[in-house]
């Protein structure tokens, strides 16, 4: 299980990532974090576009970048957007998280108050091959 101090750089991080956000159209920004298996950080934002269906969640886009990075084993993701209430990923973004088996989702507030919740939670009867 994730220890307090890494969730909390993993937060920091994600912060940071969402201070990058492209996000004209909805003007919601959201950032995300991932912690390797070897712990080492990736981080996204989301990035919007005229065609609004082309939009790549922040999550994704750390998923992604890690991916560009070597790696395929994760052990958490934190999540941070401008909600008061819970930020929770969309539903495209828990199929990817399923995708690399991301055991740990940190879901956070506005405040950074936070709270992990697991993959199974978030997608029970996931697809899977
Ligand atoms: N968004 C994310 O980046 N991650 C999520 O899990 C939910 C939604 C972005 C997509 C879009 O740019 C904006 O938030 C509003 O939906």
């Amino acid at each position: 299980m994730i220890d307090e101090t890494t969730v909390a750089i993993l937060i920091k991080k994600a912060r940071e990532a969402q201070q990058h956000a492209y996000a004209p159209y909805s003007h919601f920004s959201v950032g995300a974090a991932v912690l390797t298996e070897d712990n080492r950080m990736y981080t996204g934002c989301n990035v919007e576009n005229a065609s609004y269906g082309l939009t790549m969640c922040a999550e994704r886009n750390a998923i992604g970048s890690a991916v560009a990075g070597g790696c395929h084993m994760f052990r958490a993701l934190a999540l941070v957007g401008e909600n008061p209430d819970w930020i929770t990923p969309c539903g495209a973004c828990r199929q990817v998280m399923e995708e690399f088996h991301i055991p740990e989702i940190i879901l956070t507030k506005s405040n950074d108050t936070y709270k992990i919740v697991s993959l199974r939670e978030l997608l029970p009867h996931a697809f899977s091959l």
